[in-house]
């Protein structure tokens, strides 16, 4: 399973890479405001840092638009992926970028239904938002796993990205499924690197050894 860091924030980028963790990023508009300055340098910045997959998303709702600023974006790398808005003109643009070989992410998918169209039009990713979805009183992994199965029975080669994850478990279900890909808050990563009995075992282990050392 890949894991994608869900921000546009450098040093939780160079953080996570240092850790040998980071396999790619995913980008929406709020992330990268939050980031404030020049977006344009900014992206560009994550782009470099990365060693692997960045989606950049459109902010245009015509498929005429979507197609323009597509174009612009994959011009900051060759890593990056154009995230697009799961709505008609979304689709309409989706088809022209799968024949220009343009990669894509189509972001927003809250149903199989959506997921389904996506990959029939040829998305390199699509991001179910599972957080989102169990906000509203249904099951985000639910989703997931009728999407798996509907990509293995037709043999669609776009990806599963499973996004919007907002506890450890979203991530060993995704696994459990057989997700491709889990974009993660930085909070999410270290949650799942950090156990209460580790550090009470480690703490353990070194006061044992220190008393030991302290007999000889
Ligand atoms: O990047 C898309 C997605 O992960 C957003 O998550 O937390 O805004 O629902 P969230």
């Amino acid at each position: 399973m890949k894991f994608f860091l869900d921000t546009a924030n450098l040093d939780q980028i160079h953080e996570v890479n240092e850790l040998g963790l980071l396999d790619g990023v995913t980008t929406n508009p709020t992330l990268m405001s939050r980031e404030g300055g020049d977006w344009r340098a900014q992206a560009s910045l994550i782009c470099e840092a990365v060693d692997g997959p960045v989606s950049l998303e459109v902010i245009a709702t015509t498929h005429e638009a979507m197609i323009e600023e597509a174009m612009d974006l994959v011009t900051f790398g060759p890593n990056v992926v154009v995230k697009i808005p799961m709505i008609p003109e979304g689709l309409k643009a989706l088809k022209v970028l799968h024949e220009r070989e343009i990669k894509t992410n189509v972001t927003l998918v809250f149903s199989p239904s959506q997921a389904l169209l996506a990959a029939k039009l040829g998305a390199t990713y699509v991001s179910p938002f599972v957080g989102r979805i169990d906000g509203l009183g249904q099951s985000g992994m639910e989703c997931v796993d009728q999407m798996r199965t509907i990509f293995d029975n037709y043999g669609f080669t776009t990806k599963i990205l499973v996004a919007s994850v907002r506890h450890p478990m979203h991530v060993i279900e995704s696994g459990l499924i057989g997700a491709d890909v889990v974009t993660l808050p930085y909070a999410t990563i270290m949650q799942l690197m950090h156990h209460p009995l580790t550090d009470k075992g480690l703490a353990a282990f070194l006061a044992d050894w220190d008393a030991f050392q302290k007999n000889q």
